[in-house]
């Protein structure tokens, strides 16, 4: 594992719960940002120790991309821990829509219980939080329907935030609490690279391809061969060599050459709707 992650992570991760934890008493409900296609690996190890008993609203976003039967199958296993739950996809603004009834109904209690006192419930707030790159800012840019600026990748939240009205009860804190995934945790770490949440810099790419190789022949030969028709048995160099092949000249990194293409063809969906968490 890179080491430089390892050290890094804890000064950054600190410093955003910190932030986040300052911030919470403001909020009613939680929307948990999630890459559908690695529910697991997108989440934060210390979410539910930062934000514990609020009111969450989980969001599996870029859920276009993702294997739908595996999507029905971590909606129901967020349901059970007992979080609001909704696949969206931020670009085509797909349930975008449900997202503020959903967040209603995961705030009955509190919405009751004003009614109760006769307060007549003035706003529900709620903030976005996630790991870099789950789709943060083009949520936020869809839910308001502006462009915001570029609110880059800074843990925790920063100081000059706004709050947007994103239908008439509900206003949505503008900049996102940034988080951090466990990068210590091997199989999150290929995960996060494959999907390109993470820079490939961070483990070898040959690492991340063999991790990646050995999981299609598990989960989706069927899609690998639809792509390449290539068997997906043949040991690892064959295998490379003759998608390679297909790609052009045989040159001596055909190995990563392979490695590549095969990620870069995941994260362009040439290889179909695939989920890299299996539940
Ligand atoms: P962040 O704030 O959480 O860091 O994420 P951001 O919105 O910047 O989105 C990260 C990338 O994911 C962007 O790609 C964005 O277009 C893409 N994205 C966000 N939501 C969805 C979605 O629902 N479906 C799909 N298919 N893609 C989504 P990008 O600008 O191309 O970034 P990059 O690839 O150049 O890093």
């Amino acid at each position: 594992m890179g080491a430089i992650m390892i050290q890094w992570y804890p000064g950054h991760m600190a410093k955003a719960k910190k932030d986040i934890t300052a911030i919470l008493p403001l909020i009613d409900i939680v929307f948990e940002l999630v890459d559908a296609r690695i529910p697991k690996s997108s989440q934060n190890p210390l979410i539910d120790e930062i934000i514990q008993k609020k009111p969450r609203l989980v969001l599996m976003n870029k859920r276009n991309m993702a294997d739908p039967i595996q999507t029905k199958k971590w909606e129901k296993h967020f349901k059970e821990l007992g979080f609001g739950v909704l696949a969206v996809d931020a670009i085509s603004g797909y349930n975008i829509n449900k997202i503020t009834s959903i967040a209603k109904v995961q705030l009955k209690d509190k919405i009751l219980r004003d009614e109760k006192k006769g307060m007549k419930v003035q706003r529900l707030r709620a903030i976005i939080l996630g790991i870099p790159n789950v789709g943060k800012s083009t949520l936020i840019n869809r839910l308001v329907k502006r462009r915001l600026t570029a609110v880059g990748n800074r843990p925790g939240v920063t100081k000059a935030q706004q709050w947007i009205r994103i239908s008439p009860a509900i206003e949505l804190l503008d900049t996102p609490g940034i988080l951090w995934p466990k990068f210590a945790d091997e199989v999150v770490a290929n995960n996060l690279a494959i999907s390109g949440a993470i820079k490939s810099e961070i483990l070898p790419i040959i690492t991340i391809g063999e991790y990646f190789l050995d999981f299609l022949r598990k989960h989706y030969p069927t899609l690998f061969f639809q792509r390449y028709q290539v068997d997906i048995n043949l040991e690892n160099k064959e295998l490379a060599k003759e998608i390679v092949l297909k790609h052009g000249i045989l040159q001596s990194d055909y190995y990563e050459r392979a490695f590549q293409i095969i990620i870069n063809d995941f994260q362009s969906m040439r290889l179909g709707n695939i989920t890299l968490d299996q539940i």
